[in-house]
């Protein structure tokens, strides 16, 4: 039997395994984030409707977080036994959770999803069929809990939670006091309301087998239409974004599954309603990484957006230069002129990364870490994603909708953070952090002093930009990274004195020694790739690949492209399943210190794109024109994709026999 390339199933009922599940079987739809647990789960099992977009900082915590709304979908059958069999599923092309469990007296099908159609909607089928002959009678309970999960809250104050042909909760945040509403009608009357503290629950007896279908609201009004309606227009959206962004690929289908359901994150987390809003670093996972927006949005995320949805990578932009008054002020408040970008942004641009972003696992203290001020990479990153977007869809526009202000905002903070040398007139680039972030507080860092240079040229200055030191053809990092120890990732494992302990800042494992988080040098040759010979990244990347940790899910995905530039598909195919498969597999590196950092990783799933599309399929603009040059991994036939190039339809087709772009 052919194997099913857009459906995901788990046998077993598995609340050991919640925090991975959670994220494996995430719906979204770019407004909410629902985590893939299970409808009888409460906040101890990390259910989290998670809103996009709205911060909230609770009473004495240090910092903001997006808040989780109470969970609409919750429900839970009472009397009906010990469970004998259960399966949790999704049906990526639609977005469709669904879960089957056999109970001693009933079997209980739950269906749900968040409306691609109506932005703030979610819908769910409850169905229960009695198998056995209870004693008493069987309840199912479902309604809105209001006990929600925070990682560093409370964030929801003055509940309202009121029952009549409606349940509805209401809520303000803590800070901003932002209400925040939770409505839901069902098709069919209860025998009893339930009103537990700020949660409120309808109650059915089940005598007979029986379906219930409940729509609900998040920040909004019920719309009118049936549950079937709802899927059936929900459904038809998906289509039409898999019809201008799948990418087909034949000979392999777990390649092709695991790209799918990396390309369905990356739909159900994109901000399609809102006018400038970004993606954080763990999509609409909940509130790790504190929903901010890092550079994953603009290296990793934008390539996608731009080659299927421009209008969409156009609201990243957006973003950026609408919350550019953050920037003015986080350089101004550290005494530079223009823009430096927040390292974790948050709504308004407002940073969100602390100057003590780790805890220490031995002594149980912050640490202070130098990512805020350090990662001045993080500006070019913006620009440099603002001029990849120019060039490929050809938007000038937006340089007058502020992207011109933006680009010359970033080039005078770059201006006033160098140095400059008197014997050259170079610029350099003293105590930065680089995208390695295990290593900070270095000078002249390779990737930081090329995006600077970028940025200062694409706003029409005229200075040269230190580069590093070049041995044997391989780019030292940073000044001074060859002098570091020399050590095997076994040597650094080995030293390791705790399981969840920071291999970085100066106490750090990996701090005194060569070894690296993630791709930086490659990271730089990637996004530089015309200025590097196949022959050099080959050279760069045997250098760098062993000793790089792989410590951020960012790292995979520039190894395997450039694996790709000297023809080795084989070192790329690998590193191409990690990033497709990161939220697929799970298991991935949940905390940082004390801190859970858990959750779904956006980022590498957008790597898995550019992958498929730029390195497998080799697409490329030059300047002048595309081009397609392949290198195919021994399982992959063919790959197929659409993409828009410069408003118009495009579709590339790349096999062993021959490659074609056909335009129309
Ligand atoms: C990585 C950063 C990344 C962030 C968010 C960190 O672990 O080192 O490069 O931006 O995670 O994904």
């Amino acid at each position: 039997m052919d194997m099913d390339v857009w459906k995901i199933e788990r046998e077993g009922y598995e609340p050991e395994n919640t925090a991975d599940n959670g994220n494996r079987f995430l719906i979204g739809n770019g407004s909410i984030g629902v985590r893939g647990t299970l409808e009888e789960y409460k906040k101890d099992r990390m259910v989290a409707v998670n809103l996009a977009g709205i911060y909230d900082r609770a009473p004495n915590q240090t910092w903001r977080e997006p808040i989780n709304a109470p969970n609409g979908f919750y429900a839970t059958l009472e009397g009906q036994g010990n469970i004998l069999k259960h399966k949790q599923s999704l049906y990526f092309r639609h977005g469709i959770h669904s879960r089957e469990t056999v109970y001693e007296q009933a079997v209980l099908k739950i269906e749900r999803f968040c409306s691609m159609a109506e932005p703030h909607i979610l819908c769910q089928r409850i169905h229960v069929e009695l198998t056995g002959k209870p004693a008493k009678p069987m309840k199912l309970i479902c309604g809105i809990d209001s006990d929600v999960w925070d990682i560093n809250g409370p964030h929801l104050t003055d509940f309202e939670a009121t029952a009549g042909e409606i349940l509805h909760v209401s809520a303000l945040t803590s800070e901003m006091r932002i209400p925040i509403t939770v409505k839901e009608r069902c098709n069919r009357g209860q025998d009893e309301i339930l009103v537990s503290g700020d949660s409120v629950f309808r109650v059915f007896n089940v005598r007979e087998n029986f379906v219930i279908e409940r729509i609900i609201a998040v920040n909004g009004e019920l719309t009118p239409g049936s549950y079937d309606e709802k899927l059936a227009e929900h459904s038809a959206f998906w289509d039409n974004l898999w019809d201008s962004s799948a990418v087909k690929i034949t000979g392999d289908p777990v390649a092709q599954l695991s790209l799918n359901y990396s390309l369905y994150h990356l739909h159900s987390i994109a901000p399609r309603h809102a006018e400038s809003r970004s993606i954080p670093a763990r999509g609409l996972s909940g509130q790790t990484y504190k929903g901010a927006v890092f550079w994953d949005a603009e290296i990793f995320l934008m390539p996608f957006f731009t080659m299927t949805e421009p209008s969409l990578a156009r609201k990243f932009m957006m973003y950026r230069i609408d919350s550019i008054s953050g920037a003015l002020s986080k350089a101004a408040g550290l005494g530079y002129n223009g823009a430096y970008f927040p390292w974790e942004s948050q709504d308004g641009g407002t940073e969100g990364c602390t100057n003590f972003n780790v805890v220490d696992v031995f002594t149980d203290r912050p640490v202070r870490t130098y990512f805020r001020d350090g990662q001045i990479h993080i500006s070019g990153d913006i620009v440099y994603a603002l001029g990849k977007y120019i060039d490929w869809t050809g938007d000038t526009g937006i340089l007058d909708k502020g992207g011109r202000d933006l680009i010359k905002a970033c080039a005078d903070f770059y201006l006033s953070r160098a140095h400059r040398l008197v014997k050259n007139d170079t610029l350099e680039f003293l105590d930065v952090v680089g995208p390695d972030e295990y290593h900070e507080r270095v000078h002249n860092n390779a990737f930081t002093n090329r995006i600077a240079a970028y940025t200062l040229g694409r706003a029409g200055y005229d200075f040269d930009v230190r580069q590093p030191r070049i041995r044997d053809g391989i780019i030292e990092q940073f000044d001074g990274y060859f002098d570091l120890e020399d050590v095997s990732l076994d040597v650094i494992r080995s030293r390791i004195k705790h399981p969840k302990e920071y291999w970085g800042t100066q106490n750090g494992v990996a701090y005194a020694t060569q070894i690296i988080k993630q791709a930086d040098v490659l990271a730089l040759m990637q996004l530089f790739a015309n200025e590097y010979s196949d022959e050099e990244v080959r050279r760069n990347w045997e250098y760098y690949e062993p000793r790089t940790e792989h410590g951020s899910s960012l790292s995979a995905c520039m190894y395997a492209l450039g694996a790709c530039r000297f023809g080795r598909a084989d070192l790329a195919y690998p590193l191409f399943m990690k990033s497709a498969r990161s939220d697929l597999d799970g298991g991935g590196k949940s905390w940082a210190g004390n801190i859970y950092i858990g959750g779904t990783h956006p980022a590498a799933a957008g790597g898995a794109y550019m992958i498929a599309t730029q390195g497998f399929a080799g697409l490329r603009y030059n300047g002048d024109e595309l081009v397609l040059n392949p290198t195919l991994p021994e399982s992959i036939d063919s790959l197929d994709f659409p993409f828009i190039f410069r408003g118009k339809r495009a579709y590339a087709r790349v096999s062993r026999e021959r490659s074609e772009i056909r335009m129309g």
